[in-house]
């Protein structure tokens, strides 16, 4: 810096005396030219000097190089976020003297070298309100003012180490990274007084090595990101919270997949909140916690992988313990959908279970196949593709109701809860294709009808209209909860329609295994007595 100390009089003395020299002669043409000459729109009644309204070879401020202007008071917010690693505080350095002029407090004509203002035209004081007026308020701006060093680099990895910054890029005699990192305010060559251009997000990705996406639409940090005056806030993004930034693209008003459409049915995940993105679960979902914005892929993942949409994003293993990143897609799902107990079970049954996680431990006594392969190796319905030996997603139940052509998603169902597709779950339900068309995805009507495992599915389900969900559990019973004798094939009875036998000594309702296709019930349902009901051979 000490350099600039002899240099800069002689360049401004040159400038005043030839209109243009050397490192400032760029400045001319820019709207940082503010004399009367100047080409935009904010500029001085008759003042000529060009370079004044920042530097003086004369009575300058201590503060280098040959600064003009008042220091403004550090009365700052500024920005903060849960993930932030860099220690800020008030601007410092060059940051400050962008901000003599840019926070709007300090007159644009007011400088060191003379006691009387130089005269704006129009009147104008201070820089007017608009986008380059950021305030005093600088939490949603990306941060200024902190020392960008290995140390740094050590506890955010994410970021490049600062001895490999393009020329371009230069952080001041502090280490320490300011609006100057960024801009030049002599240079408008790249517009913006940027100091290199930010095509394919070059500039920010020289710091940042953050993003690696297939999603081609996702290439621009600047289509989810605003570097100042962020609606957000913290992240520094375009909406006031992820759902907003994700729908300026994904609300059908672009040719990117439409969200928002399934996020006004009646079963959703809330995504709608103006807090923190990154918000405490279970209260908030957002979308960041399926999608990690910065890893998102294209392409097709089997049952149990995560989808490549999903990203690098985290989740809770089979054990309750955070994993980072997540490998399986009920992973993701176990994240809130375990001790959290994000949501109370939509049906009430004899064992109640609202840790989901728990519902599909491997030891459990019955379950469906989304943790591992399931306990029956006789399921004759199974549609052709599926064998006991296949996995499902979670999200092959839950997820959008638009069907195979339309977008996809746990975002939001007609169907609650959450379901792909419907299923009646009332007493006196009319058995039909589209009643239970959740579970005829995967298992043969005509198999369930034709009684091929249990004898009296068609007498149950037809004849008496009782929905499968009065005896089965779309989950599993969990051994704490459940025996292999009372609950094996996902029997879990809805307490709402099967109750205790009237008979004196019986307990239950109670569903007792004989073997393969055979068992026993004792239970008092649809105003019927089974004492000791049995089917199979
Ligand atoms: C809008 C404010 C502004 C105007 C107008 C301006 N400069 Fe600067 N100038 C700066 C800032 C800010 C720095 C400090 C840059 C840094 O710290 O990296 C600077 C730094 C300099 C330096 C030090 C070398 C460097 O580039 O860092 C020279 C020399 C210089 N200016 C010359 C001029 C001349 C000559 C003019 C008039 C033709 C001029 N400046 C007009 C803001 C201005
Ligand atoms: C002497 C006051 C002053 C100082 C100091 C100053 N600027 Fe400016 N700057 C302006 C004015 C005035 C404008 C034009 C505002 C408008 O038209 O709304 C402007 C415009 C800008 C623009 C927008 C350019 C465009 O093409 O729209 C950027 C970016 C900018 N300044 C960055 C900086 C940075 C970074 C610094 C410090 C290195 C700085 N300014 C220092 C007064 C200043
Ligand atoms: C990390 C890089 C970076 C830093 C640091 C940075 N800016 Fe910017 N700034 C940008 C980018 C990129 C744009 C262009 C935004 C756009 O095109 O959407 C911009 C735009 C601007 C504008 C024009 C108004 C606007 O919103 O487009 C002003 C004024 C400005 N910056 C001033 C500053 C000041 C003052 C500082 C320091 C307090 C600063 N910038 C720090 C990257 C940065
Ligand atoms: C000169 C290097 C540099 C450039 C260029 C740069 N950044 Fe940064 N940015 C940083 C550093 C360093 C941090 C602080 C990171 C931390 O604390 O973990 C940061 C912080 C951020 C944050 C806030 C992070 C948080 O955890 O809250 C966002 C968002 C961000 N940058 C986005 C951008 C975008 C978008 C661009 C391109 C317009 C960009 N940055 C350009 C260096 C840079
Ligand atoms: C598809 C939208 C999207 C794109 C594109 C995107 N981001 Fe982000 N970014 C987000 C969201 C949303 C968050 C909020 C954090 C969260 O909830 O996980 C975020 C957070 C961040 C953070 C702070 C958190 C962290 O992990 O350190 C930084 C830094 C950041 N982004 C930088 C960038 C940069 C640099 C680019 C371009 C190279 C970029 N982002 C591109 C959506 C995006
Ligand atoms: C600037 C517009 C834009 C924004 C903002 C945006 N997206 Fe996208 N997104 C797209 C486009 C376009 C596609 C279409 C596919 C492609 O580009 O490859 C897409 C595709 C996707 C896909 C499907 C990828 C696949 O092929 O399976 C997901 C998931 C996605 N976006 C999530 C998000 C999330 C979450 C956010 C907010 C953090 C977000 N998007 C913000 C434009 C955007
Ligand atoms: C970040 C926490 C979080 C994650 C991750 C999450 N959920 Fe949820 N889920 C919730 C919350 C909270 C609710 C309650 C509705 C709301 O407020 O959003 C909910 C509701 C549900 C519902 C019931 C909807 C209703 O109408 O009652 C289903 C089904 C569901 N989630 C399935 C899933 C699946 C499948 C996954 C994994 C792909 C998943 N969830 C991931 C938090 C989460
Ligand atoms: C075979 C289809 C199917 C699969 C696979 C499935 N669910 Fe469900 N889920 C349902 C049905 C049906 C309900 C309605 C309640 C019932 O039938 O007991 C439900 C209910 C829920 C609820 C609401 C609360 C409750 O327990 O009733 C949540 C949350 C949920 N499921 C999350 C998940 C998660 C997380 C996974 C994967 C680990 C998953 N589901 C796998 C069908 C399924
Ligand atoms: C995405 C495909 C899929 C859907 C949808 C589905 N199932 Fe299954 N189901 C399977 C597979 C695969 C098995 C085999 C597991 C095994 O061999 O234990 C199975 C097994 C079963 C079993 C036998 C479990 C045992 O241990 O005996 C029952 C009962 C069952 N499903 C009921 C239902 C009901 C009720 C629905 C609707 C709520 C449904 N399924 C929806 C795939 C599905
Ligand atoms: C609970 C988890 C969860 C949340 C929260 C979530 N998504 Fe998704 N999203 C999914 C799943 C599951 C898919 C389908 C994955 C697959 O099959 O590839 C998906 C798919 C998508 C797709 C691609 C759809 C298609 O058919 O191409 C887009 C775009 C998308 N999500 C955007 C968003 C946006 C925007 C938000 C926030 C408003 C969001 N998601 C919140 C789970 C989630
Ligand atoms: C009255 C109680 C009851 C109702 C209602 C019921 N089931 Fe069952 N289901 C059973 C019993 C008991 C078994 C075990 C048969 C055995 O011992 O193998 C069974 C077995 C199954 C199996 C595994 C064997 C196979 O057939 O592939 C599937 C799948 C199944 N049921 C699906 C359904 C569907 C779908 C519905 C609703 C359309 C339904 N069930 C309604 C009691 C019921």
């Amino acid at each position: 810096m000490n350099r600039f100390v002899f240099a800069l009089p002689v360049i401004l003395i040159a400038a005043s005396v030839y209109g243009q020299a050397g490192r400032g002669a760029s400045v001319i043409d820019t709207p940082h030219n503010l004399s009367v000459s100047g080409p935009g729109g904010v500029h001085a009644v008759s003042e000529q000097r060009v370079c004044v309204f920042c530097h003086t070879p004369h009575a300058a401020s201590p503060v280098q190089p040959l600064w003009n202007r008042f220091q403004p008071v550090n009365a700052y917010t500024v920005y903060s976020s849960s993930s932030l690693d860099a220690i800020t505080g008030q601007p410092t350095g060059s940051s400050k003297l962008c901000l003599s002029c840019h926070d709007g407090t300090i007159a644009l004509g007011s400088v060191l070298s003379q006691g009387q203002q130089i005269q704006m035209a129009g009147s104008l004081t201070t820089i007017p309100p608009g986008s380059t007026n950021l305030g005093t308020d600088l939490s949603d701006d990306h941060p200024v003012s902190f020392r960008y060093d290995t140390f740094l680099v050590s506890r955010d990895p994410k970021l490049r180490p600062p001895s490999g910054l393009p020329a371009e890029i230069r952080l001041d005699a502090n280490q320490e990274l300011q609006c100057t990192a960024c801009h030049d305010a002599h240079d408008n060559s790249s517009g913006g007084f940027m100091v290199m251009s930010n095509t394919n997000s070059q500039l920010c990705t020289s710091c940042h090595q953050i993003l690696s996406t297939t999603v081609t639409g996702h290439e621009n940090c600047l289509g989810c990101h605003q570097v100042h005056t962020a609606p957000s806030g913290p992240f520094l993004m375009q909406g006031v919270n992820a759902r907003a930034t994700c729908l300026t693209c994904h609300d059908g008003s672009t040719s990117a997949p439409n969200i928002a459409a399934d996020m006004s049915k009646s079963s959703v995940h809330d995504t709608d909140s103006s807090a923190d993105p990154i918000d405490p679960i279970p209260d908030h979902v957002s979308c960041a916690d399926c999608h990690e914005p910065h890893t998102m892929n294209t392409g097709q993942a089997a049952a149990p992988d995560v989808h490549p949409n999903f990203g690098q994003v985290s989740g809770v293993s089979l054990t309750g313990a955070e994993i980072d990143p997540a490998q399986f897609e009920y992973e993701v799902c176990f994240k809130c959908h375990d001790d959290q107990a994000a949501v109370t079970p939509w049906i009430s049954r004899l064992a109640v279970q609202n840790n989901t996680r728990l519902e599909f431990s491997p030891s459990s006594v019955s379950f469906h196949p989304v943790v591992t392969t399931g306990r029956n190796s006789d399921v004759p319905s199974l549609k052709t593709g599926l064998t006991p030996a296949s996995l499902i997603h979670c999200t092959d139940c839950h997820g959008s109701d638009n069907g195979a052509s339309g977008v996809s998603g746990a975002h939001g169902s007609a169907s609650r809860p959450l379901l792909v597709a419907r299923y009646d779950t009332a007493e006196q339900t009319s058995e039909s294709a589209s009643a239970y068309a959740l579970c005829y995805q995967c298992h043969e009507r005509t198999s369930i009808l034709n009684d091929d495992s249990f004898e009296r599915h068609d007498k149950h389900v037809r004849g008496e209209r009782i929905p499968c969900s009065a005896c089965h559990d779309a989950h599993g019973i969990n051994s704490a909860q459940g025996t292999t004798t009372n609950n094996s094939h996902l029997i879990n009875f809805d307490s709402t329609v099967a109750f205790p036998s009237p008979k004196a000594g019986n307990v239950g309702p109670i569903f007792i295994d004989q073997g393969n296709r055979a068992g026993t019930c004792t239970l008092l349902c649809h105003g019927e007595d089974h004492d000791d009901e049995n089917y199979g051979p």
